[in-house]
């Protein structure tokens, strides 16, 4: 059975459909699932588009439809803790919905029925990916973009953690928000629009699910110029790289 790949941008899709051998395309709903080898590794590619609906549906797609046996998901996302640089990398550990809240019935943040607040990734695919992200920012990175653009993001050290992640249907560009998430959800690195509903899908079909995401703003006023720079320069790089190191080595 193959391996989801699921990018929340078209760009990082696009990378992933190049360096693919496809056997095969389903287009409906919206979306075009390729199905192929990526470094000999059975896979579907899709792009999920933006926010938890979307993703959800795709996935939902994926697992029904597909047969897939697992779920990779990979994109870019907003700097919740302070610590984080743009071209640093979160491998999701727990994941939440920061929008969901459906008090007083239930506390902030606990999707109903589920009885959880927090949704976690694979712990084996985690692991699996920070050593293969380490050895992307270790090497490829310097390989697979010009010295201009490392530069330009100042991408000489970036570093990989394993962290939560918070997922909700908006694009957070305050820091007074970001602040706010802090409180809400200590745990969380950084923001995002999809990781979580594709957890929740995944934990209730019971299929084991991972996500990376490369920092590309800071969530604050600036994340609205930083985010499309970043991610027509650098996030097809981050992808493409450390999936290749996770399956071709
Ligand atoms: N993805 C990348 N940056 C983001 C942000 N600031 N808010 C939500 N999703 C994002």
């Amino acid at each position: 059975m193959p391996i989801a790949i699921m990018s929340a941008m078209s760009e990082e899709n696009a990378a992933l459909v190049e360096a693919m051998t496809i056997s095969d395309t389903v287009e409906t709903g919206q979306r075009i699932y390729h199905r192929g080898t990526l470094w000999n590794q059975d896979v579907v590619v899709v792009f999920s588009h933006w926010g938890k609906v979307a993703a959800a549906s795709t996935v939902t797609y994926l697992i029904a439809n597909m047969k897939v046996s697992e779920v990779i998901f990979t994109g870019v996302a907003g700097a919740v803790d302070r610590g984080l640089k743009v071209g640093d990398v979160v491998i999701g550990s727990n994941l939440y919905q920061h929008d969901m809240d459906a008090r007083p019935i239930i506390r902030r943040h606990e999707i109903p029925l589920l009885g959880q607040i927090a949704l976690p990734s694979d712990e084996h695919r985690r692991q699996l990916l920070l050593t293969a992200t380490q050895r992307f920012l270790a090497t490829g990175i310097t390989l697979s973009l010009p010295r201009e653009t490392i530069d330009e993001f100042s991408l000489h050290s970036p570093q990989a953690v394993v962290a939560g992640i918070a997922s909700g249907d908006q694009f957070i560009s305050r820091k007074a928000a970001v602040q706010d998430l802090r409180e809400r959800l200590p745990d969380v690195a950084c923001v995002e629009m999809e990781g979580a509903a594709v957890a929740q899908v995944c934990l209730e079909f019971d299929i084991p699910f991972s996500v990376v995401r490369t920092i590309s703003d800071s969530a604050d006023e600036a994340a609205g110029v930083d985010f499309p720079k970043f991610i027509q320069l650098v996030a097809r790089k981050y992808s493409l790289g450390i999936l290749e190191n996770l399956f071709a080595s």
